[in-house]
Protein backbone atom coordinates (compact mmCIF):
# COMPACT_ATOMS: atom_id res chain seq x y z
CA UNK A 1 0.00 0.00 0.00
CA UNK A 2 1.05 3.37 -0.49
CA UNK A 3 1.92 4.99 2.98
CA UNK A 4 2.53 8.97 3.79
CA UNK A 5 6.02 10.02 5.44
CA UNK A 6 7.53 13.23 5.86
CA UNK A 7 5.65 14.89 2.61
CA UNK A 8 6.19 12.27 0.87
CA UNK A 9 3.92 9.14 -1.31
CA UNK A 10 5.27 5.98 -1.10
CA UNK A 11 4.91 2.52 -0.49
CA UNK A 12 4.67 1.37 2.45
CA UNK A 13 8.13 -0.90 2.44
CA UNK A 14 9.95 2.09 1.46
CA UNK A 15 8.81 4.17 4.81
CA UNK A 16 11.87 4.14 6.75
CA UNK A 17 12.41 6.05 10.34
CA UNK A 18 15.96 6.44 11.71
CA UNK A 19 16.83 4.31 14.66
CA UNK A 20 17.54 7.14 16.77
CA UNK A 21 13.75 8.42 16.16
CA UNK A 22 12.78 9.65 19.74
CA UNK A 23 9.35 7.75 18.85
CA UNK A 24 11.77 4.38 18.51
CA UNK A 25 13.55 5.37 21.39
CA UNK A 26 11.06 6.61 23.80
CA UNK A 27 7.86 6.30 22.61
CA UNK A 28 8.21 10.28 22.33
CA UNK A 29 5.02 10.43 20.31
CA UNK A 30 1.21 10.71 19.24
CA UNK A 31 -1.18 8.74 17.31
CA UNK A 32 -4.84 9.04 15.85
CA UNK A 33 -6.98 6.63 14.32
CA UNK A 34 -9.84 7.94 11.67
CA UNK A 35 -12.90 6.01 9.89
CA UNK A 36 -13.15 6.51 6.05
CA UNK A 37 -16.80 5.02 4.82
CA UNK A 38 -17.80 5.41 1.48
CA UNK A 39 -14.52 7.23 0.66
CA UNK A 40 -15.24 9.93 3.43
CA UNK A 41 -13.59 10.85 6.68
CA UNK A 42 -15.71 10.06 9.65
CA UNK A 43 -15.89 12.75 12.47
CA UNK A 44 -13.00 14.34 10.85
CA UNK A 45 -12.72 17.22 12.87
CA UNK A 46 -13.10 15.66 16.50
CA UNK A 47 -10.46 13.46 15.42
CA UNK A 48 -8.15 16.00 14.31
CA UNK A 49 -8.87 17.92 17.44
CA UNK A 50 -8.29 15.66 19.66
CA UNK A 51 -4.69 15.23 17.98
CA UNK A 52 -4.09 18.63 18.31
CA UNK A 53 -4.73 18.20 22.50
CA UNK A 54 -2.17 15.08 22.28
CA UNK A 55 0.30 17.19 21.10
CA UNK A 56 -0.26 20.10 23.12
CA UNK A 57 -0.24 17.93 25.97
CA UNK A 58 3.06 16.53 24.75
CA UNK A 59 4.29 19.45 24.11
CA UNK A 60 5.15 19.15 20.73
CA UNK A 61 4.53 22.19 18.42
CA UNK A 62 3.68 21.34 14.57
CA UNK A 63 1.88 23.86 12.04
CA UNK A 64 -0.26 21.74 10.46
CA UNK A 65 -3.81 22.69 9.62
CA UNK A 66 -6.74 20.71 9.22
CA UNK A 67 -6.77 20.90 5.46
CA UNK A 68 -3.23 19.91 5.50
CA UNK A 69 -4.78 16.64 7.37
CA UNK A 70 -7.51 16.11 4.88
CA UNK A 71 -5.34 16.55 2.17
CA UNK A 72 -2.90 13.79 3.08
CA UNK A 73 -6.15 11.54 4.15
CA UNK A 74 -7.75 12.14 0.65
CA UNK A 75 -4.62 11.23 -1.06
CA UNK A 76 -4.50 8.23 0.65
CA UNK A 77 -7.18 6.87 -0.30
CA UNK A 78 -7.62 7.64 -3.67
CA UNK A 79 -3.86 6.41 -4.16
CA UNK A 80 -4.99 3.07 -2.37
CA UNK A 81 -8.40 3.24 -3.73
CA UNK A 82 -10.35 1.93 -0.39
CA UNK A 83 -13.46 3.47 0.62
CA UNK A 84 -14.20 1.54 4.32
CA UNK A 85 -10.47 1.78 5.33
CA UNK A 86 -8.72 3.28 8.75
CA UNK A 87 -6.37 5.76 8.58
CA UNK A 88 -3.61 5.86 10.67
CA UNK A 89 -1.56 8.94 11.73
CA UNK A 90 1.50 9.26 14.29
CA UNK A 91 3.73 12.07 14.94
CA UNK A 92 6.93 11.77 17.22
CA UNK A 93 8.96 14.32 18.28
CA UNK A 94 11.57 13.69 15.89
CA UNK A 95 15.31 11.69 14.96
CA UNK A 96 18.69 13.91 16.46
CA UNK A 97 22.24 12.88 16.19
CA UNK A 98 22.25 11.22 19.97
CA UNK A 99 19.65 10.06 22.42
CA UNK A 100 19.18 12.42 25.20
CA UNK A 101 16.21 12.94 27.30
CA UNK A 102 16.17 16.41 26.69
CA UNK A 103 13.68 17.59 24.44
CA UNK A 104 15.57 19.15 20.98
CA UNK A 105 15.60 22.78 20.60
CA UNK A 106 14.10 22.77 17.33
CA UNK A 107 11.88 19.97 16.58
CA UNK A 108 11.45 18.20 13.42
CA UNK A 109 8.82 15.84 14.14
CA UNK A 110 8.40 12.79 11.98
CA UNK A 111 4.87 12.70 10.64
CA UNK A 112 3.20 9.30 9.23
CA UNK A 113 0.56 7.65 8.01
CA UNK A 114 -0.69 5.00 6.71
CA UNK A 115 -4.64 2.95 5.63
CA UNK A 116 -5.64 -0.40 5.63
CA UNK A 117 -9.18 -1.91 4.62
CA UNK A 118 -11.95 -2.03 7.27
CA UNK A 119 -14.23 -4.84 6.54
CA UNK A 120 -17.71 -3.13 5.13
CA UNK A 121 -20.35 -2.82 8.01
CA UNK A 122 -24.01 -4.57 6.79
CA UNK A 123 -26.77 -2.65 7.59
CA UNK A 124 -27.72 -5.66 9.44
CA UNK A 125 -25.90 -7.18 11.84
CA UNK A 126 -24.35 -10.33 11.37
CA UNK A 127 -24.65 -13.37 13.46
CA UNK A 128 -21.38 -12.88 14.93
CA UNK A 129 -21.96 -9.24 15.92
CA UNK A 130 -25.33 -10.73 17.85
CA UNK A 131 -22.58 -12.87 19.62
CA UNK A 132 -20.90 -10.46 21.31
CA UNK A 133 -17.46 -11.08 22.81
CA UNK A 134 -16.24 -11.88 26.09
CA UNK A 135 -13.92 -9.31 28.26
CA UNK A 136 -11.79 -10.57 31.76
CA UNK A 137 -11.05 -7.43 34.33
CA UNK A 138 -7.61 -6.23 35.28
CA UNK A 139 -5.83 -3.88 37.16
CA UNK A 140 -4.79 -0.72 34.96
CA UNK A 141 -1.32 -0.59 35.13
CA UNK A 142 -1.31 2.28 32.68
CA UNK A 143 0.18 5.58 33.42
CA UNK A 144 -1.89 8.51 34.50
CA UNK A 145 -2.47 10.43 31.42
CA UNK A 146 -4.45 8.23 29.87
CA UNK A 147 -6.13 10.65 28.09
CA UNK A 148 -3.01 11.47 26.09
CA UNK A 149 -3.22 9.19 22.58
CA UNK A 150 0.53 8.27 23.16
CA UNK A 151 1.83 5.73 21.04
CA UNK A 152 3.38 4.05 24.22
CA UNK A 153 1.08 1.09 24.71
CA UNK A 154 3.06 -1.58 25.86
CA UNK A 155 0.61 -1.75 29.01
CA UNK A 156 -2.20 -2.16 26.40
CA UNK A 157 -0.63 -4.64 24.91
CA UNK A 158 0.02 -6.88 27.75
CA UNK A 159 -3.32 -6.14 29.14
CA UNK A 160 -4.87 -7.39 25.99
CA UNK A 161 -2.74 -10.22 25.88
CA UNK A 162 -3.60 -11.03 29.32
CA UNK A 163 -7.12 -11.55 27.89
CA UNK A 164 -6.28 -13.98 25.24
CA UNK A 165 -4.95 -15.63 26.99
CA UNK A 166 -7.35 -16.40 29.53
CA UNK A 167 -9.57 -17.49 26.12
CA UNK A 168 -11.48 -13.55 26.38
CA UNK A 169 -11.48 -11.08 23.48
CA UNK A 170 -10.51 -7.80 25.81
CA UNK A 171 -9.82 -6.77 29.05
CA UNK A 172 -11.92 -3.89 31.42
CA UNK A 173 -9.15 -1.81 33.19
CA UNK A 174 -10.07 -1.01 36.42
CA UNK A 175 -8.88 1.58 39.25
CA UNK A 176 -9.44 1.71 42.31
CA UNK A 177 -12.33 -0.50 41.99
CA UNK A 178 -14.13 1.68 38.96
CA UNK A 179 -14.20 0.17 35.56
CA UNK A 180 -12.66 2.89 32.97
CA UNK A 181 -12.29 1.60 29.66
CA UNK A 182 -10.79 -1.48 27.18
CA UNK A 183 -7.33 -1.47 26.28
CA UNK A 184 -8.17 0.13 22.69
CA UNK A 185 -12.16 0.97 23.27
CA UNK A 186 -14.45 3.34 25.66
CA UNK A 187 -16.71 1.21 27.49
CA UNK A 188 -20.64 2.04 28.35
CA UNK A 189 -23.00 -0.26 29.90
CA UNK A 190 -26.87 -0.65 30.10
CA UNK A 191 -29.13 -0.25 33.24
CA UNK A 192 -33.05 -0.27 33.09
CA UNK A 193 -32.82 1.29 29.68
CA UNK A 194 -30.54 4.43 30.64
CA UNK A 195 -26.75 3.98 29.04
CA UNK A 196 -23.57 5.04 31.14
CA UNK A 197 -20.07 5.89 30.46
CA UNK A 198 -17.54 6.38 32.73
CA UNK A 199 -17.09 10.20 32.85
CA UNK A 200 -13.85 11.86 31.54
CA UNK A 201 -10.84 12.30 33.02
CA UNK A 202 -6.98 11.86 32.75
CA UNK A 203 -7.75 8.20 33.10
CA UNK A 204 -9.21 7.06 29.71
CA UNK A 205 -9.34 8.59 26.38
CA UNK A 206 -11.87 10.98 25.62
CA UNK A 207 -13.15 8.15 22.76
CA UNK A 208 -14.54 9.80 19.14
CA UNK A 209 -17.36 7.30 19.27
CA UNK A 210 -17.92 7.52 22.58
CA UNK A 211 -18.92 10.81 22.15
CA UNK A 212 -21.08 10.45 18.88
CA UNK A 213 -22.99 7.18 20.48
CA UNK A 214 -23.79 9.82 23.46
CA UNK A 215 -25.13 12.46 20.97
CA UNK A 216 -26.63 9.31 19.22
CA UNK A 217 -28.77 8.69 22.34
CA UNK A 218 -30.17 11.70 23.37
CA UNK A 219 -30.71 12.29 19.69
CA UNK A 220 -33.12 9.45 19.77
CA UNK A 221 -34.35 10.14 23.44
CA UNK A 222 -32.67 7.56 25.37
CA UNK A 223 -31.30 8.62 28.61
CA UNK A 224 -27.57 8.96 29.35
CA UNK A 225 -25.40 8.94 32.39
CA UNK A 226 -21.66 9.62 32.77
CA UNK A 227 -20.81 8.86 36.12
CA UNK A 228 -18.11 5.99 37.89
CA UNK A 229 -18.71 2.49 37.49
CA UNK A 230 -17.70 0.36 39.88
CA UNK A 231 -16.75 -3.04 38.56
CA UNK A 232 -19.12 -4.84 40.59
CA UNK A 233 -21.77 -2.94 38.62
CA UNK A 234 -20.89 -3.73 35.41
CA UNK A 235 -21.30 -7.44 36.39
CA UNK A 236 -25.36 -6.76 37.09
CA UNK A 237 -25.23 -4.53 34.01
CA UNK A 238 -28.42 -5.79 31.34
CA UNK A 239 -25.72 -4.43 28.78
CA UNK A 240 -21.92 -3.82 28.17
CA UNK A 241 -20.65 -2.61 25.32
CA UNK A 242 -17.40 -1.31 23.59
CA UNK A 243 -16.83 1.58 21.58
CA UNK A 244 -14.25 2.75 19.22
CA UNK A 245 -13.32 4.03 15.63
CA UNK A 246 -12.50 0.53 14.17
CA UNK A 247 -14.96 -1.55 16.43
CA UNK A 248 -18.37 0.87 16.29
CA UNK A 249 -19.85 -0.30 19.07
CA UNK A 250 -19.34 -3.67 19.99
CA UNK A 251 -21.31 -5.58 22.60
CA UNK A 252 -19.75 -7.70 25.39
CA UNK A 253 -21.75 -10.97 26.32
CA UNK A 254 -19.59 -12.37 28.82
CA UNK A 255 -17.29 -10.83 31.55
CA UNK A 256 -14.94 -13.00 33.99
CA UNK A 257 -17.26 -15.87 32.67
CA UNK A 258 -20.32 -14.14 34.13
CA UNK A 259 -23.14 -14.02 31.02
CA UNK A 260 -24.54 -10.20 30.75
CA UNK A 261 -28.12 -9.71 29.91
CA UNK A 262 -29.47 -12.66 27.83
CA UNK A 263 -25.53 -14.05 26.70
CA UNK A 264 -26.45 -12.22 23.35
CA UNK A 265 -26.70 -8.10 21.89
CA UNK A 266 -28.92 -6.50 24.02
CA UNK A 267 -31.79 -4.25 22.80
CA UNK A 268 -30.55 -1.04 23.17
CA UNK A 269 -27.30 -1.95 21.25
CA UNK A 270 -29.55 -3.13 18.76
CA UNK A 271 -31.40 0.11 18.47
CA UNK A 272 -27.65 1.95 18.79
CA UNK A 273 -26.34 -0.13 15.77
CA UNK A 274 -28.95 0.91 13.45
CA UNK A 275 -28.85 4.58 14.50
CA UNK A 276 -25.02 4.27 14.01
CA UNK A 277 -25.38 2.63 10.18
CA UNK A 278 -28.16 5.45 9.04
CA UNK A 279 -25.50 8.34 9.95
CA UNK A 280 -22.86 6.61 8.48
CA UNK A 281 -24.12 6.72 4.98
N1 LIG B 1 -8.06 3.17 19.89
N2 LIG B 1 -9.67 4.14 24.58
C1 LIG B 1 -8.45 3.75 24.13
C2 LIG B 1 -7.39 3.39 25.13
C3 LIG B 1 -8.21 3.70 22.74
O1 LIG B 1 -6.99 3.33 22.30
C4 LIG B 1 -9.25 4.04 21.83
C5 LIG B 1 -9.06 4.02 20.35
C6 LIG B 1 -10.50 4.42 22.35
C7 LIG B 1 -11.67 4.79 21.47
O2 LIG B 1 -11.47 6.04 20.84
P1 LIG B 1 -12.18 6.39 19.45
O3 LIG B 1 -13.63 6.13 19.61
O4 LIG B 1 -11.89 7.82 19.25
O5 LIG B 1 -11.58 5.50 18.40
C8 LIG B 1 -10.66 4.47 23.73
C9 LIG B 1 -7.69 3.14 18.49
C10 LIG B 1 -8.79 2.78 17.57
C11 LIG B 1 -6.45 2.28 18.35
O6 LIG B 1 -5.61 2.36 19.23
O7 LIG B 1 -6.31 1.58 17.36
Amino acid sequence: SIAYLNGQFLPIEEAKVPALDRGFLFGDGVYEVVPVYAGKLFRFKQHIERLENSLRSIRLPLEQTLQNWADICHQLIKSNRLDNATIYLQITRGAYPERNHDFPSNPTPTIFAMISPLPEIQPQPSKEDLQGISAITAEDIRWQRCDIKAITLLANCLLKQQALECGANDTILVRNGVALEATSSNLFMVRDGVIITPPLSEHLLSGVTRDFVLWLAEQHGILTEQRSVPEHELLQADEIWLTSSTKEIRPVTRLNDVIIGDGTAGPVWRQMYDHYQQLKA
